[in-house]
């Protein structure tokens, strides 16, 4: 069964505690991003999981191996259930996030890679001297190379879990942005996926920001949104 996760894309602690209690029962994970975690800090970490709710937290990390480790440790620390590496960060890198999840056993946060930015097309790529790769094949060896040493999963997009899965350790994450249910406006997204055909195309989990926080009725759009994941 794939699990729902609400971006909590708000400036403050107080905003995001707001919605996380308005929306209630049908979300109980969330993902928490640079902008909050920059504005609020490991307070509104602690204020999500304090009402019950598991924590994403996409920060995103690229950096050398033992500062990543210390900053894995210390979302260990938080009691936070995802965390985001970047797979260019390097072998021993992706190696010491993972080691560094697993000290917390049973509830080591899982560790997942981001292989390449959605916004890079290949003259990007070009730039930073990934030369004669498309983004795709780029994306494919990073998902092999991050699961290859010890990444639990990989934020992508929903139409390439089909092609990625059958070449990656089987349990592997599959954490999709990019969903819109039928009629939502789409927003600044640009390949976006409805809930069912992100879990029918093999997504573990689906995130979804402004289609539930925007809502005249976060809950309600949340509850439709697990209806459809789940009629799948
Ligand atoms: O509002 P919306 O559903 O577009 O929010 C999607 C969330 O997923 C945002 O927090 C966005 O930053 C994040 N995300 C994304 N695309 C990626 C990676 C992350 O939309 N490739």
């Amino acid at each position: 069964m794939s699990e729902l996760i609400v971006a909590l894309d708000v400036q403050t602690r107080q905003e995001a505690v707001e919605k996380v209690k308005l929306i209630g029962d049908p979300v109980d994970f969330y993902k928490i991003g640079l902008e909050l975690f920059t504005a609020e800090g490991p307070d509104v970490v602690k204020a999500v999981k304090d009402l019950g709710k598991k924590v994403f937290l996409d920060l995103k990390f690229h950096d050398i191996p033992n500062t990543v480790a210390k900053a894995v440790k210390s979302g260990g620390r938080l009691g936070v259930d995802l965390m985001t590496i970047h797979a260019v960060g390097g072998k021993a890198m992706i190696r010491a996030a993972h080691e560094a999840a697993a000290e917390y056993g049973a509830a080591a946060p899982k560790i997942l890679a981001v292989t390449v930015l959605t916004s890079l097309d290949q003259s990007d790529l070009a730039d930073i001297g990934i030369l004669g790769r498309t983004p795709a094949d780029q994306v494919l060896a990073m998902a092999k190379f991050a699961t290859g040493n010890g990444a639990d999963g990989l934020v992508c997009s929903a139409f390439d879990v089909g092609s990625l899965s059958p070449q990656l350790p089987l349990g592997t994450l599959f954490v999709t942005p990019g969903v819109r249910p039928a009629g939502a406006a789409v927003g600044d997204q640009k390949r976006i996926a409805t809930p069912a055909t992100a879990v029918r195309g093999g997504a573990t989990h689906l995130v979804v920001g402004r289609p539930i926080m925007a809502a005249p009725d976060p809950a309600a759009a949340a509850r439709a949104i697990r209806a459809e994941m789940a009629a799948v």
